[in-house]
């Protein structure tokens, strides 16, 4: 899986199209999608017409909260394949642990690896109760666990606790949809090295071994964003930058799905 990748969250059917296929142009080689997104078939036409060979394009797609449950999971797969217009998909996210079927999903997407139908499974939004929850029934340990993440979200436990336990974090609204642009500290370092907020933003994440997959649909900004991975911040930037943590959140906390 590549680590930096482009978001498809937010993005109108034809607005979707595009911007994958600029951002495959520019370089990039994952693409995170959803069911919710409701952009899948835009999604697989972008693929298609690239003409790259599929399997130098990483694509993730997720599990709706309303198709949870062994047999609604697998069904759901299916309807996502056949609007993405694909054979398989590189990785199948649990995209919010529902409490109402997260473990029965969890089985259907074990049933999709195991058959082949999919070439990782992993989970979104699973904080260290809800995936020690999860190895209580699970037999396969999640391949990724898709989180909000971002220096002023710095969830060092459980990036430690996935680490160990051999789950790459990818990380989500990774530029605080640039709600924390101005913040002093930031620009502080902009300037030292140069480089724009979501550049310095998106190096710390690359910085942690995160993979990132930033949201833009403006050509200039997937040119920027994709550019973070051609210079290295110092391991002090880094460290002073994790100091930045305030627990700030856009999204819902997983903490309220237990
Ligand atoms: N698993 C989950 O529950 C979950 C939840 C949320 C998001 N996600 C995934 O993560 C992806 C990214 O998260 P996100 O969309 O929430 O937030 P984000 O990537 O942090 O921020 C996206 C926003 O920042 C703007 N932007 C992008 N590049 C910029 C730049 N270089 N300078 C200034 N502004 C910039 C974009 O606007 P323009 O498009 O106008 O450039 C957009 O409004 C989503 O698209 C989705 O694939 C997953």
């Amino acid at each position: 899986m590549p680590l930096l990748g482009l978001g498809v969250y937010d993005m109108y059917k034809a607005e979707a199209e595009q911007a994958v296929e600029d951002a495959l142009a520019i370089g990039y080689r994952l693409i995170d999608t959803a069911s919710m997104y409701e952009n899948e078939v835009e999604i697989g036409n972008a693929i298609k017409n690239a003409g790259l060979d599929r399997k130098e394009i990483f694509l993730t797609t997720k599990l709706n909260n309303t198709d949870h449950g062994y047999e609604a999971a697998l069904k759901a797969f299916d309807d996502s394949l056949k609007k993405l217009g694909q054979d398989y998909v590189d990785l199948y996210l649990i995209h919010w642990p529902i409490k109402e079927g997260r473990a029965a999903s969890w089985k259907g997407l074990e049933k999709l690896y195991a058959e082949k139908r999919v070439k990782a499974i992993g989970v979104a939004n699973y904080n260290i109760t809800l995936l020690e929850e999860l190895k209580l029934t699970a037999n396969i340990v999640p391949a990724v666990n898709q989180i909000e993440f971002s220096p002023w979200l710095y969830q060092e436990d459980l990036l430690a606790y996935c680490k160990a336990a051999g789950i790459q974090v990818q990380s989500y609204s990774p530029i605080t949809r640039g709600l924390k642009f101005s913040d002093e500290r930031l620009v502080l370092i902009c300037n030292k090295y140069n480089r724009t907020p979501a550049q310095i933003v998106l190096n710390w994440h690359l910085q942690h071994g995160i993979s990132t997959i930033p949201k833009s649909s403006k050509k200039e900004r997937l040119v920027e964003n994709f550019d973070a991975t051609s210079f290295t911040l110092s391991n002090e930037d880094v460290k002073i930058m994790n100091g930045f943590n305030e627990n700030f959140r856009i999204c819902d906390d997983p903490q309220t799905y237990l």
